[in-house]
């Protein structure tokens, strides 16, 4: 598998005060990407942000923005984040079940990398008859909807099925994402890691970043 390991810090737990000096202390800090949680008050019990803040971070950041939707209806408002300038734009499959297929293709059609999220407690079965057709498997490892909460172990097995269907696009893990908890999303599979709180709380984000990094290193 020769995916490259990325490092995505989620800019919930961010200073938004200070969104430009953020971006860009987590780009010199090493980060791959910058993962952007879109959160609407109805699929999940916290509001965030929307298409005019992706844009404002799109004009400052200089790395690729894997954009997180954790929204209702989320095939409406593909076209817009997509126009905002989203890289990697994911959608959760619970919050599109019944027209999944549709909600694909409409945002397959933006021209987006496309990810599909899945909670905790959803399986990844109903995904396997779309993996051609999905580049990114964003498996979360705590319920959406708040930073800082602690990583499930118990949804590893989902990443292990993956791979093991053959599924060779990112993998990406989400939630309680730190020291402790990388070397076994990556063991398990994973090739992306988002971390919130641990490293915009870190005394040296660098540093946490490159550990985060290593914990996926052939040599250990
Ligand atoms: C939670 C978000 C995560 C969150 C992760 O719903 O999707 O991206 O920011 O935060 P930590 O790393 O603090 O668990
Ligand atoms: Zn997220």
């Amino acid at each position: 598998m020769a995916l490259e390991t990325r490092i995505a810090p989620s800019l919930l737990s961010c200073d938004f005060g200070d969104l430009a000096g953020e971006l860009a202390r987590a780009e010199a800090a090493g980060a791959d990407w910058h993962h952007v949680d879109v959160m609407d008050g109805h699929f999940v019990p916290n509001l965030t942000l929307g298409p005019v803040v992706v844009q404002a971070i799109r004009r400052r950041a200089t790395l690729p923005l894997d954009v997180h939707l954790m929204i209702e209806r989320p095939a409406e408002w593909a076209g817009r984040f997509a126009e905002a300038g989203a890289d990697i734009l994911s959608f959760h499959y619970e919050a599109a079940r019944e027209d999944f297929e549709a909600a694909l293709e409409t945002f397959r059609s933006t021209g987006c990398r496309i990810g599909v999220a899945v909670n905790p407690d959803q399986g990844v079965e109903p995904l396997r008859p779309y993996l051609d057709r999905i580049d990114l498997v964003l498996v979360m490892s705590v319920y959406a909807g708040f930073g800082g909460q602690a990583f499930l172990p118990e949804v590893l097995p989902k990443v292990r099925q993956l791979r093991e269907w053959g599924f060779d696009g990112d993998l990406e893990m989400d939630g309680g994402i730190r020291d402790t908890t990388a070397r076994a999303c990556l063991e398990a599979g994973c090739n992306v890691l988002v971390s919130g709180s641990y490293l915009f709380g870190a005394a040296d984000m660098e540093a946490a970043i490159q550990g985060l990094r290593q914990e996926g290193a052939p040599a250990r």
